[in-house]
């Protein structure tokens, strides 16, 4: 029998159908404000390996749970005092919105959802339909992004049906809170007592929440802590503290390039008609006509964060395209310095493209 995803509009019956879906071990997609998620029950093992089988997933990298009410954290977290003070402190100024807590597990959780580690990543989503899909199923939802392993992160529901086109898959639509999404992945946070009294908070991924939040937040409550930020780049073996921090991530079917002036590697602008070059607030315009096609993400770096995914994914689907350069230098300045945006998209473009630069010449 053929199998191919649904786009359900929201309304009771499509919620209905999810939650069907969800109690008898499928997968549903739903809107969140960073990127669609792959949603299994998260105490269903079976449901969750489904998860890592349809995104050809490694099956070392633990899945976030989805959680709509903090209480429900009691059960499947066993944390010192002083870690659910910080727990409550940064949950209740930053969820729900763009931040995984990676908090030790209790023993319930499945270790198909911690990948048999002793910490558990949870995040209450700033989306109404994410909300009440895990309330109207009664279950936390674990969930990754809903994209093939590797591959950039699903914006809209057309990008997880183009990722899932041959699954049985509910696909919630995103209609409902479209204007209010991030476009990047959560910030992901580590919190653990280290020795007695002292916190370490480790920044596992940069996202739009960034380290001087948590700073403030901490420091206003007098909580001893130290707070660094994984930097390592690693392969899949030194990548174990966080397996989904993989060089090579986000990234198109085709190979991506970072327009960079001092960089050895070169190619002739008269060349570019075999590439799609991707620009912001106008960098690169001049080369609009020698290349296969440009597209701007716009003019600051929210509307990169908002974008990318969708233009590199419209970018990999141009005929006849062989490659992408990918040029952000113009951006107007971003002055929040409570958030490490600016970090976290040239994380991604590291990732998408595996740290290769280009320089344009004559
Ligand atoms: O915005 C988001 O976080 C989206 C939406 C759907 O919630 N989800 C998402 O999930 O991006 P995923 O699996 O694509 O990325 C989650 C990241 C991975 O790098 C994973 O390794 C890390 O969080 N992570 C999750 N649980 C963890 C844990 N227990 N320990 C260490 N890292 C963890
Ligand atoms: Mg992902």
């Amino acid at each position: 029998m053929q199998q191919f995803p649904t786009i359900y509009s929201i309304n009771p019956r499509s919620f209905r159908r999810c939650k069907q879906q969800i109690l008898k071990g499928e997968l549903v997609a739903f809107p969140t404000e960073t990127v669609y998620g792959l949603g299994a029950n998260a105490f269903d093992p079976c449901a969750v390996n489904k998860i890592f089988e349809w995104k050809g997933r490694p099956n070392n990298n633990p899945i976030i749970l989805h959680f709509s009410k903090i209480a429900q954290l009691d059960k499947i977290t066993n944390l010192t005092k002083l870690e659910t003070i910080a727990m409550h402190l940064i949950g209740m100024e930053c969820w729900p919105g763009p931040l995984t807590l990676v908090l030790r597990a209790s023993d319930i959780v499945p270790k198909e959802v911690t990948a048999g580690k002793d910490f558990v990543g949870v995040r209450m989503p700033n989306d109404s339909v994410a909300l009440k899909l895990i309330d109207e199923c009664g279950c936390l939802i674990a969930a990754p992004s809903a994209n093939i392993s590797g591959h950039c992160s699903p914006y809209t529901p057309e990008h997880v049906s183009n990722d899932f086109y041959n699954r049985n898959l509910c696909i919630l639509d995103d209609s409902e809170n479209k204007n209010s999404r991030c476009g990047i992945e959560s910030t992901v946070i580590k919190i653990e007592e280290i020795s007695t009294h002292c916190l370490k908070i480790t920044i596992l991924r940069t996202g739009i929440i960034g380290g001087n939040r948590i700073r403030k937040i901490l420091k206003e409550h007098n909580i001893p802590f130290e707070l660094e930020y994984y930097t390592r780049l690693g392969n899949e073996e030194s990548a174990m503290d966080c397996p989904g921090q993989l060089f090579r991530h986000y990234a198109p079917m085709i190979p991506a390039y970072i327009e960079q002036h001092d960089t050895k590697d070169v190619i002739r602008n008269g060349l570019l008609h075999n590439f799609v070059i991707i620009g912001a607030n106008g960098s690169l315009g001049e080369l609009k006509h020698r290349c296969l096609k440009y597209i701007d993400l716009g003019i600051s770096i929210l509307d990169v964060a908002k974008n990318i995914y969708s233009v590199l994914r419209l970018a990999e689907r141009v005929d006849n395209a062989k490659g992408i350069i990918i040029s952000v230098k113009n951006l107007d300045e971003f002055t929040d310095k409570d958030s490490d945006l600016d970090m976290a998209i040239h994380d991604k473009l590291m990732r998408c493209s595996e740290g290769h630069s280009i320089k344009i010449i004559q």
